[in-house]
């Protein structure tokens, strides 16, 4: 069996850069609040009359992870693409990678696992490389949640959080059993599904059922518990990384480097604490960029790798928790 290692990293914000102050000027907010709760202090949103969507930023960020790699797009033999936030209902975004690449006819998947994608979106690729089946495999994690927000004081306890971006990898194929992915931990409750959820439009509930009650349908706008998701996210969390650790033999002390999924900096605080992790072995970006949910933690690796934070051996772990529930982990030796 092979195994496989990241070769390539690369990540796209919008340089439109949206302050908390910002956000008082269309809600009932306040800077103190937000970031007493979440720890952002700005995030970026796509603005109007850009062509940037889900798609398009993700193909930015694998064009620099594709050439970091030392490789071209006629290298890349798949395309594995998380998003919550799709261009279209169907078809999904990676579709839309191999035409704005100008790739060959390499096939595309997209991954529906919101917060926890990319975890889930890298150790799918991981398969495809462990068994022999594809030598280099393109991930990428890409939001555009901005144009899906309630701005509004209603929507204020969902829109502060998030923000939009993309980050991809390359994923390729090494004989070094040493190095690269150890191992991938994936979980599902769906019985919480809509703890945290876009209801509709749905099939179960179409556009002229949402138009009918225009005025007082918030079903199309992300629904949050969220006292009840950050109580599950802190437990879920260190839990999966535990079990990824002992699955290697490893502990706590010998982690160089976590990368949670950004989802509040109360929540990676906890985790930190509870892990007995120093400010060193933990890497936070969500004060820059907010929760950017599959992209967050393909951003803050990236950012983590461009600012030397990962050195050659080093154990990487990434681990996220969302919408589903799911949550997972993924060890790596750099
Ligand atoms: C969302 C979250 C920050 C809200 O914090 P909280 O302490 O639970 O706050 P609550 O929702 O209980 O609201 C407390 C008060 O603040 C108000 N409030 C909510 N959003 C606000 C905002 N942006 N600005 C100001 N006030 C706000 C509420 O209306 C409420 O007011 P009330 O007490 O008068 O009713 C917090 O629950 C959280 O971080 N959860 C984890 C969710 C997460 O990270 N999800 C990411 C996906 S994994």
């Amino acid at each position: 069996m092979y195994n496989s290692k990241i070769t390539g990293l690369g990540f796209y914000v919008p340089d439109n850069i949206v302050t908390n102050e910002d956000l008082t000027k269309m809600m009932d907010t306040s800077d103190e609040w937000i970031q007493e709760r979440t720890g952002i202090k700005e995030r970026r949103w796509i603005p109007e009359g850009s062509e940037d969507t889900s798609a398009v930023m993700g193909a930015k960020a694998a064009r620099i992870a594709i050439e970091r790699a030392g490789l071209t797009k006629d290298d890349i033999d798949f395309i594995v693409f998380a998003t919550l936030s799709p261009d279209y209902y169907f078809p999904g975004c990676g579709v839309m990678i191999q035409d704005l690449l100008e790739m060959p006819t390499v096939g595309a998947i997209d991954i529906r696992n919101q917060c926890s994608g990319f975890v889930y979106a890298l150790s799918t690729a991981d398969q495809f490389i462990k068994t022999g089946m594809y030598k280099n495999v393109l991930v990428i994690g890409s939001e555009y949640h901005s144009n899906g927000l309630d701005k509004t004081t209603r929507g204020r306890g969902v829109s502060v959080i998030f923000g939009d971006g993309a980050g991809a990898c390359v994923l390729s194929r090494t004989e070094d059993n040493n190095k690269g992915i150890l191992s991938s931990h994936l979980h599902s409750e769906g019985k919480y599904a809509e703890k945290l959820t876009v209801l509709s439009p749905s099939i179960k509930k179409w556009v002229p059922e949402i138009f009918k009650n225009i005025d007082t349908d918030v079903s199309y706008f992300p629904y949050m518990d969220g006292t009840f998701v950050f109580k599950h996210a802190i437990v879920r969390f260190t839990e999966v990384i535990h079990e990824g650790l002992k699955a290697n033999n490893l502990t706590t002390d010998d982690l160089d480097l976590f990368i949670p999924h950004q989802a509040n900096l109360r929540i990676s605080q906890f985790v930190q604490h509870k892990l007995k992790l120093s400010d060193d072995q933990i890497y936070n970006n969500i004060m820059s960029y907010g929760n950017t949910t599959a992209a967050s933690i393909i951003i803050a690796l990236t950012e983590a790798w461009e600012k030397g934070k990962i050195k050659d051996d080093d154990l990487v772990v990434l681990a996220a928790f969302g919408s589903g529930f799911t949550w997972g982990s993924v060890i790596i030796r750099w």
